[in-house]
């Protein structure tokens, strides 16, 4: 019997050399973990055993959590961070697990803009912005508002600012590569910084990165380009959008087609993963079994032709459905998250189901006898 189309290696290109090619098609996608300890953007235990048993499980590629470019770009003050050397020495030895258990090593750069600084998404914590009398910091964002109700209103960037926020992402991406990270996921999705910029709902500047899509486009542009500058040429970069607002009016699948077709043709991106929402408490989203897998899709059909690889992401939660994604092109990967934390071991589970012979279980060799 042939190999199940997930269970097919898939190569990222990259600008130089052959890419990177990883074992399958079973990526897990970011999630914040909310574990640092001493706020400090440091990867603890927690982070090396949650990475590390996803590595053992058989995934092709881990993607490490939304991880801030500056102390005042993560989501919670729990979250990681890669703006010193220390980070780069404690992600350092999750790569290097990652890379012994022949699982790809990605990570998510993101700043969080307007929707900084809030409460971890854990029990008992409220929800909403922490003060700066708490843990918390001032934030800042595409205007000076909130960008969703219950948030502290943000300060608009200025371009000493946003000049601030592309350095730090290349900065952070140059660690990322000294850490030996294979692929970096720029995170311009779920309404933090950059899709606050894409988006028409909260960008409302009247500068060269408001008004026109042009110009809404022009911080990610930037971000991506001062990344690549940095980023080695031999190793694929990818992006994470929310392809559509669910909002009329809002940043919607066609704006994404023509900004990813950009990225991919002219700014070196070789890898979309195609998620949603994040900037409307309102929006209607049709939520359930693969409900975003029309989203990459869409994308994967608007990229036809060139390099790039799309990955669907949201509710693939089975091994037949993300099997029936893959076989039938309307993805090139998919990206699991609940269903990883639900159960580590799921890509390996996932083999097993589709008829992966033992021998050719993608799991740590150290679980080989589970098979039996
Ligand atoms: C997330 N998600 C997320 N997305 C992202 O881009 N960066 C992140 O750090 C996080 N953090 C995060 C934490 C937790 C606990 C969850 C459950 C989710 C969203 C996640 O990557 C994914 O897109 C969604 O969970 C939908 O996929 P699933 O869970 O239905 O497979």
């Amino acid at each position: 019997m042939s190999s199940p189309a997930l269970f097919t290696p898939i190569t990222l290109a990259a600008p130089e050399g052959p890419g990177l090619t990883i074992r399958n098609r079973a990526f897990v996608a970011p999630m914040c973990q909310y574990a640092v300890g001493e706020l400090d953007g440091l990867p603890t235990d927690w982070h090396r055993q949650h990475l590390g048993s996803l590595a053992a499980g058989g995934f092709g590629l881990v993607v490490t959590e939304a991880t801030g470019v500056s102390p005042q770009a993560r989501i919670s003050p729990r979250d990681l961070g890669l703006w010193n050397e220390a980070q780069v020495q404690a992600h350092a030895r999750i790569v290097a697990f990652h890379h012994a258990q022949g699982v790809a090593a990605g990570i998510q750069l993101g700043h969080a803009g307007g929707k900084a600084s809030t409460y971890p998404g854990l029990p008992g914590f409220p929800t909403g912005t922490v003060p700066p009398t708490e843990e918390g910091w001032p934030t800042v964002g595409v205007a000076d508002a909130p960008v969703l109700p219950g948030l502290a209103p943000a300060r608009g960037l200025d371009q000493a600012g946003i000049d601030a926020v592309v350095a730090d992402f290349a900065d952070a991406a140059r660690r990322a590569d000294r850490a030996g990270y294979d692929v970096v996921q720029i995170h311009a999705a779920h309404g933090y910084l950059l899709h606050q910029f894409l988006s028409p709902l909260t960008n409302t500047r009247t500068d060269g990165y408001g008004g026109s899509e042009a110009n809404r486009t022009r911080l990610v542009r930037e971000v991506v380009d001062a990344v690549r500058r940095v980023w080695p040429a031999a190793k694929p970069l990818g992006v994470r959008f929310s392809v559509t607002d669910w909002v009329p009016g809002g940043w919607d699948a066609s704006a994404t087609s023509r900004l990813a077709h950009d990225l991919v043709d002219h700014h070196g991106v070789s890898w979309l993963d195609a998620s949603s929402g994040g900037l409307s408490s309102g929006a209607a989203i049709p939520v359930g079994p693969g409900y975003q897998v029309p989203l990459a899709a869409r994308l994967r059909s608007d990229l036809a032709g060139t390099s790039a690889a799309v990955s669907a992401v949201g509710l693939v939660v089975d091994a037949r459905q993300a099997e029936t994604i893959v076989v039938t092109g309307q993805a090139d990967a998919v990206s699991i998250g609940r269903a990883a934390l639900r159960d580590p071991h799921w890509a390996s589970a996932a083999a097993r189901a589709l008829g992966v012979a033992s021998q050719e279980n993608p799991q740590a060799a150290s679980y080989w006898r589970s098979g039996f």
